[in-house]
């Protein structure tokens, strides 16, 4: 068998926390992606119902040679089921195998699934290895890289969970030959926020070469991802516990979170709602005066070609007789970026450059107003 040919090992330093992203093409099937992890008798490798038949036994037989025991959680799919009682499924199968403490869980699919066995294995024995086998460009440019783990609660997105890093975050670029259009376009939505926050180089080359990312090109995906990834490291190689700079990855998440917690889990794509929220706080940062409306305008125009709503939606009122914008407010005090109950955005203080601020409750009124259908 041909060496396996990752294209780029990007490094995530954190001292004994550090460990690889490995990204290429058909490295997710191959054994030797896996050697060097932690010996172990077992490994879990936890999927879901749309996963695990397309991945499920390719990466079962690369691992067939590392573990004597490899055992599969299929978990029900979609956003609205990254909750307690899903979680709880991958305890109750940690447990009813018997699983010891170096067992190594793999988590096989989407950022949910990435964020459910990450909070898993934070948890289980108080910590066990865990291995990121990301399936969505979302997962591949952000979600498994970075050490952040949860599950959402009906009154906040990702409001339960955990700083835990994997061991080793394998990108496989054969898995987006199966991705849907709607599910690849919420993907490019986190990696066109890293161009406004913090490389208008990458923001030029997104707009250069949108057309070839849509077409899945292998050379123009490859960049995307390695181009995020490395971003990603840098920052998170700062400030791990988002004590600071690494708030700037929430770029567009403030608006987003609402949107994704007051339509419903999993009405709204979370990439869906985060380009969304990217016009949002771009227009919120042209009323504090730190961006012009040609920078907004050109970021709007970016992430509707992306095949991303701009428009944001009319949320259901929880409290009879409650603003639209008075909605989007309430949602947004439930935020982890809030402080005694005052909302903190991330806002472009100028192209390329990201910075974190409060606005007036009557200006943020505006911008939903303004932004809303
Ligand atoms: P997802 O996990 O729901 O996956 C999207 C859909 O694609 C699902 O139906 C999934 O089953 C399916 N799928 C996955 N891989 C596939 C493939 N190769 N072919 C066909 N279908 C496939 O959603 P997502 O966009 O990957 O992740 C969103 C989640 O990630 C949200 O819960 C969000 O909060 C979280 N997130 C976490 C972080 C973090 O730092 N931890 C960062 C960003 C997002
Ligand atoms: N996606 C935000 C973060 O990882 O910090």
């Amino acid at each position: 068998m041909p060496e396996p040919q990752p294209i780029v090992r990007v490094s995530i330093d954190l001292d004994q926390r550090s460990y690889p992203i490995l990204i290429g093409h058909g490295l997710l099937g191959d054994s030797r992606t896996y050697a060097g992890l932690p010996s172990a008798e077992s490994a879990l490798i936890v999927t879901n119902t749309t996963v695990a038949p397309l991945y499920g036994e390719r990466l079962r037989a690369a691992l067939a040679p590392h573990y004597r025991k490899i055992h599969e959680l299929v978990l029900p799919d979609g956003e609205e089921h990254k909750n307690w009682q899903t979680l709880n499924l991958v305890f109750d199968a940690l447990l009813g195998h018997r699983c010891d403490r170096k067992t190594v869980l793999f988590a096989l699919g989407g950022g949910v699934v990435g964020d459910m066995t990450g909070f898993a294995a934070a948890s289980y024995m108080r910590g066990v290895p865990f291995v990121q086998v990301p399936t969505t460009l979302l997962a591949q440019v952000d979600s498994s890289v970075g050490g952040k783990t949860a599950i959402n609660h009906p009154l906040g997105k990702n409001m339960i969970g955990a700083f835990y890093q994997p061991q080793l975050v394998v990108c496989d670029a054969e898995t987006f030959a199966t991705l849907p259009p709607r599910e690849f376009s919420a993907g490019l939505a986190e990696v066109i926020k890293y161009g406004p926050i913090a490389d208008m180089e990458l923001l030029d080359w997104i707009d250069a070469n949108l057309p070839a990312l849509m077409a899945r090109e292998p050379a123009a995906l490859a960049h995307a991802v390695r181009r995020s990834c490395e971003i990603k490291a840098e920052v998170v190689g700062q400030d791990e516990r988002e004590s600071g700079l690494r708030a700037i990855l929430n770029f567009g998440h403030t608006f987003g979170h609402a949107i994704e917690n007051g339509m419903g889990y999993g009405k709204w794509l979370h990439g869906e709602a985060v380009g969304c929220g990217m016009v949002m706080a771009a227009q919120l940062s042209m009323r504090l005066e730190l961006v012009d409306a040609a920078f907004v305008q050109r970021l709007t125009a970016l992430i509707e070609r992306a095949g991303l709503p701009v428009v944001a939606p009319r949320l259901p009122d929880s409290v009879a007789g409650e603003s639209n914008a008075d909605r989007y407010l309430a949602l947004m005090r439930v935020d982890k970026k809030a402080q005694a109950g005052a909302i903190q955005f991330v806002v472009i203080d100028r192209p390329g450059s990201a910075a974190v601020r409060s606005a007036p409750d009557d200006m943020v009124r505006q911008v939903v107003d303004a932004c809303c259908d």
